[in-house]
């Protein structure tokens, strides 16, 4: 059986988990937050004292790293060995670090070969991410890039980290995001940016629904 992905990218808080977890649900399909294995890299590094410099170490780390998804109802578990890091990587200032890390070429290889792997082993997965579209699975026979403006997707995190218990201002998160963007976009290796086949979606002034329906749409129509 040929393995179908679809792949959703687009900058910090633009919805894109949200979105993936439902429609995952709904496709009966298999969802992955890439976006999770740069956040848990720098979560280790930063307890092992690897710095963003130590580029082999890293690697190495990536190469290693001991991580597990746990896919249950609408939960996204992250585990490092059988520790639930699953909070701990959403803080801002480890956002911060996986953006700086994940412009290291190396660390982004041995991803991309875990990505491709896991898409192979799910045969049904959605993932999400900055490069999905782009470089990781350039076949995907249906590609999203969702975008909103910063002040929004500032609004959306802040909500979601203040859920989460976190205690986060809107200016930290604001200033996060710009500067995520910035890196992200403009690094070397990979940038953000929508494949040429991407359907591109402006969540700004759409609710959930809206775009769920807009999507599920756009995926029958390939399916
Ligand atoms: O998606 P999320 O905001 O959790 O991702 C954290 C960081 O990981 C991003 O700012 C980006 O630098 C990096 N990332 C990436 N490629 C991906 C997913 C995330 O470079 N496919």
């Amino acid at each position: 059986m040929a393995e179908i992905v679809i792949t959703i990218d687009g900058p910090a808080g633009v919805g894109k988990t949200t979105v993936a977890k439902i429609l995952a649900k709904k496709l009966g399909f298999k969802y992955f937050d890439t976006g999770a294995m740069y956040r848990a890299l720098a979560l280790a590094a930063q307890e092992k004292g690897i710095t963003a410099e130590q580029t082999a170490l890293l690697q190495k780390l990536a190469g290693e790293l001991p991580l597990t998804f746990n896919q249950k109802e609408n939960t996204f578990k992250v585990f490092l060995n059988d520790r639930d890091i699953s909070e701990l990587i959403r803080h801002p200032q480890i956002g911060m670090l996986a953006s700086t890390i994940s412009q290291i070429k190396e660390v982004r290889e041995v991803f991309w070969e875990k990505q491709r792997k896991l898409a192979k082993e799910a045969q049904r997965a959605i993932f999400e991410g900055r490069d999905m579209g782009s470089i990781v699975f350039p076949d995907a026979p249906v590609k999203f890039f969702l975008t909103a403006s910063s002040e929004i997707r500032a609004k959306r995190r802040l909500k979601q980290l203040k859920g989460l218990g976190k205690d986060v201002s809107y200016k930290e998160i604001y200033s996060s995001i710009l500067q995520r963007d910035k890196q992200d976009s403009k690094r070397v290796i990979a940038p953000m940016q929508p494949a040429q086949d991407a359907i591109i979606i402006d969540t700004s002034n759409l609710g959930i629904e809206n775009v769920i329906n807009l999507m599920y749409k756009h995926i029958s129509n390939k399916l």
